[in-house]
């Protein structure tokens, strides 16, 4: 047992009691990420809890986290054999599984893959940027639809059919309609992925659970249903990819990865392992941005004043005439910031996918054997009064110095994407598509509040933290632009 050796060899690792048979799962409640907050500061920025029959050690705050993740990448970059992990992308997946020479491969060839079409040079970073215009554009279009007479409308959907778009055009060439009934209940279930893979999830910790009717087997079998027929659906287009593949012509990622996977030299992944990689990458690309989305129009509508300030900058930068793009970032400092701020304030990846230790480490004088499970919390580095003046005050010109500069290690020190071997592979997608989602969304249409709602930040917990559903309405700036038919 982990105290018992910890006891024996350092330091014994501190954390609250744990109860038989649950140990702290009643403790951790709807937010588990501020829970862990309020335990580090009882019990310092490495403390362990117990879930079910795991020995957790929960690590918070920038400094413990960068040791552990940066100094000891490699002892901390191993996934747990958690029971929900095996179900994803037919069980191949990259995202979800443990620390190996094969994981080394499979990651860099997802990686490679990723910045082949997106950032390897100016042509696929131009051809990248127009598939999210395109998809910007289509949204806005669906936003002022959905406005007609002043209706108010959940926007969520739209945000998803675009993030979904953006990836699927990478994978498949193809894009989908805002209104194709298919994708769009597809969609609406992989937006419940997070529920279950997000840290404290009862489903891994108590696998048992499952045996007994009670809410936790449903959220696994729901877990299991929304795998199976998201992977089903990728797969079948993965099958088609291989039966008219050649070699001469690069379509799309899918191609890429058949190519390296199944005609690359010296690689020891099957071939079912293409389908595991296009599955996770349509995966992690789709909710994480859409969440995003969500969060930022959200906040746009709860501060009318900073919205009007953004379009003020990015009519002066833009006109009226052309719609936003990359290269206007430099520019554009203050979307920039606000974009910023928007992950810092909703950390609305509160806690990082499980880790596992891959060998003994000791971190903070504290041992910790091979295979614990390990959560990284955030939030936390998100919201260290240390480093952050009144962290619960959503204020995006934080990040601007005296001189009215971005404060680019303040930047840096903003933590959504994680750090060391696990670290995020489409952080630079994700930055791209979210900075011209916006930008266009704002050069294009002024967005509002639903008077007859409450504007609130309470969201629902999982991997992403989401907000709860509220409505907008959106009126067109000006003229509208770029239209795609
Ligand atoms: C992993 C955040 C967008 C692909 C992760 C992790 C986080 C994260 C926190 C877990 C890291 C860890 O366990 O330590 C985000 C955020 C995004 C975003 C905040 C958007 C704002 C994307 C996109 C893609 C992507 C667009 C791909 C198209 C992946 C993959 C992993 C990952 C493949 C697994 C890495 C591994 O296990 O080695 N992301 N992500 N993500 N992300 Fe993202």
């Amino acid at each position: 047992c982990l105290w018992i050796r910890n006891f024996a060899l350092k330091k014994r690792l501190p954390g609250p009691f744990a109860w038989p048979v649950v140990g702290n799962a009643m403790q951790l409640g709807q937010m588990p990420h501020i829970t862990f907050s309020k335990l580090a500061k009882k019990y310092g920025n490495v403390y362990q809890i117990r879930l079910g029959c795991n020995d957790i050690v929960v690590l918070n705050g920038d400094v413990a986290i960068r040791q552990a993740l940066i100094q000891h990448s490699t002892e901390f970059a191993g996934r747990p054999k958690f029971i929900s992990f095996q179900l994803v992308s037919g069980g191949k997946s990259m995202t979800f599984s443990n620390y190996s020479e094969q994981w080394k491969m499979h990651r860099k060839i997802a990686q490679s893959t990723l910045r082949a079409f997106s950032s390897a040079n100016s042509q696929t970073r131009k051809v990248f940027e127009q598939h999210v215009v395109a998809e910007a554009m289509d949204m806005v279009q669906s936003f002022l639809r959905l406005s007609t007479d002043g209706h108010y409308f959940n926007p969520s959907h739209e945000f998803t059919v675009a993030a979904a778009n953006v990836i699927c055009a990478l994978c498949f060439g193809k894009r989908y309609g805002h209104e194709d009934p298919e994708f769009r209940t597809l969609l609406g279930r992989v937006n419940r992925f997070g529920e279950t893979v997000g840290a404290g999830s009862l489903v891994d910790v108590m696998p048992w659970l499952q045996f007994f009717p009670n809410p936790v087997r449903s959220v696994y079998q729901n877990f299991k249903n929304l795998n199976n027929e998201f992977f089903a659906y990728v797969k079948d287009k993965v099958v088609q990819h291989r039966d008219t593949y050649n070699p001469d012509i690069t379509r799309d990622m899918s191609d890429a990865i058949i190519s390296v996977i199944e005609h690359g030299k010296n690689i020891t992944l099957t071939k079912d392992f293409v389908e595991g990689t296009v599955t996770d990458l349509i995966g992690a690309g789709q909710d994480t941005v859409s969440t995003i989305m969500q969060w930022i129009l959200l906040l746009l509508v709860k501060y009318p004043a900073i919205q009007a300030e953004l379009q003020e900058q990015i009519d002066k930068v833009v006109g009226c005439d052309r719609l936003p793009s990359v290269e206007d970032k430099a520019n554009l400092a203050h979307l920039d910031a606000f974009i910023y701020e928007t992950m810092r304030y909703t950390s609305f990846v509160p806690v990082t996918i499980p880790h596992s230790t891959t060998q003994e480490v000791t971190i903070d004088g504290f041992l910790i054997p091979k295979d614990t499970v390990v959560f990284i919390n955030q939030w936390s580095v998100n919201h260290d009064p240390e480093k952050w003046q009144d962290p619960h005050i959503f204020n995006p010109s934080r990040f601007f110095d005296e001189n009215g500069a971005l404060n680019k290690d303040l930047i840096n020190s903003v933590m959504i994407f994680s750090t060391g071997k696990r670290r995020c592979i489409g952080e630079h997608i994700a930055k791209t598509e979210v900075f011209l989602l916006a930008a266009i969304l704002l050069h294009q249409c002024t967005v509002e509040s639903n008077p007859s709602e409450a504007l609130t930040m309470d969201c629902s917990y999982g991997l992403a933290l989401k907000p709860l559903n509220y409505t907008i309405t959106a009126k067109l700036r000006g003229k509208l632009l770029g239209l795609v038919s």
